[in-house]
């Protein structure tokens, strides 16, 4: 694994976003594993910002997301869908019908499961995934607990996840109950990962994550395992290393 301090969130977008655009560079039909919230939002602006310069061509890109709220429509604001769209996809020239994510409007948890994991395998798997770190160590929506093995799948979020994301919609009740993800198998196959980690409130559980045992009490310290994984981490996230 290989550690890069950044000084602040936004050197830590910077860096991320160099080593997602050495990817389409070098491989310009590639397939990028992509991630929602607060984490990625500087590296999908700084990315932007390249392609307005005209320094990257996101014609020939196809992107994978790892989650999706189960209920919610591409229309809804929450919806990771409609954040995808608002951050990056309508942002940058990748062609719209090869942006994917499982969707959440599909009722039939098993055929989704099946589908989404079928896509990425006909793909040709992932060649760069970005990741951001829960709280709890929970990458995509694998919560502790989670077993390695699982491929992508529909998930019951915990009370902590539904609390820490019930901010974002009128009350509790509204967030979803469940969400389709990539499991931990589907994101261990990517060729390569990355993972942004900013604040000192990540503090401790990077520090469980990539400096502790590896356990499914803490999903993210699996990573240790991989054989390709950058971790770009802020002076706070880092603090306690
Ligand atoms: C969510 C997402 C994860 C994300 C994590 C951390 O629950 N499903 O993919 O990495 O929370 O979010 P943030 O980057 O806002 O701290």
């Amino acid at each position: 694994m290989r550690i890069y301090k950044a000084k602040d969130y936004k050197d830590m977008s910077r860096k991320a976003a160099n080593m997602l655009s050495a990817q389409v560079i070098m491989k310009p039909n590639c397939v990028l594993g992509l991630a929602t919230g607060s984490s990625p939002v500087g590296t999908y602006d700084q990315l932007v910002e390249w392609y307005k310069k005209g320094d990257l061509d996101f014609s020939e890109v196809t992107s994978v997301n790892l989650d999706e709220y189960k209920g919610l429509d591409a229309e809804n604001d929450q919806s990771y869908r409609y954040f995808m769209n608002q951050h990056l996809f309508t942002r940058v020239n990748i062609n719209p019908g090869r942006t994917y994510l499982p969707n959440g409007m599909e009722m039939d948890e098993a055929a989704e499961c099946r589908r989404y994991s079928a896509l990425i395998h006909e793909l040709g798997g992932i060649d760069m995934q970005l990741l951001g770190l829960g709280h709890n160590g929970h990458i995509g929506f694998n919560e502790p607990g989670a077993a390695f093995e699982k491929d992508v799948h529909c998930v019951q979020l915990t009370e902590t996840t539904i609390n820490a994301n019930k901010r974002f919609f009128a009350s509790a009740e509204d967030v979803p109950k469940k969400a389709y993800t990539m499991g931990i198998k589907t994101i261990m196959q990517a060729k390569k990962i990355v993972v942004i980690v900013s604040g000192a409130d990540k503090a401790e559980i990077v520090k469980k994550a990539f400096f502790g045992p590896v356990t499914p009490q803490v999903p993210a310290s699996i990573l240790q395992m991989h054989n390709d994984v950058t971790l770009i981490a802020d002076e706070a996230a880092l603090s306690l290393i």
